[in-house]
């Protein structure tokens, strides 16, 4: 089982490598315009904000989860080589339906050097 790496402010770190490390392997939330339940709503997970993660062979971000909770929403997968074997940032875009009065959302993503690592959660209310 893979030690579960938090998001921790990089303002807070001082050590310009370990704002590297943190960074490029946390996922960030972003949800687009106001939820409203029953209707799509879409919801970026970015993998890095300032920094980016290699795309290696040996060395890549392999998925990305999204969840409300407890729940699993949403995974997506990747292989070395989706972002050009270049140092990048994935991001992919879910489009869930919400059903209930508020979400909890938080992603993870995992790279296949350094574990699985979490983001901060993003609660967003669901209008009727
Ligand atoms: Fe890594």
């Amino acid at each position: 089982m893979p030690k579960i790496n938090k998001y921790v402010d990089i303002d807070q770190v001082t050590r310009e490598a370990k704002k590297d490390y943190i960074d490029r392997h946390s996922p960030f939330v972003h949800v687009s315009g106001d939820a409203k339940k029953g209707e799509k709503l879409a919801v970026t997970v970015k993998v890095g904000n300032e920094y980016s993660h290699p795309d290696d062979f040996d060395h890549y971000i392999a998925n990305v989860s999204l969840y409300n909770g407890e729940t699993l929403l949403a995974r997506a997968d990747f292989v070395p080589g989706t972002l050009g074997n270049e140092k990048s940032q994935v991001e992919v875009t879910f489009n869930i339906i919400p059903t209930t009065s508020k979400l909890e959302l938080v992603a993870q993503s995992y790279c296949t050097k350094h574990g699985v690592w979490e983001s901060d959660p993003v609660s967003c209310e669901v209008a009727e």
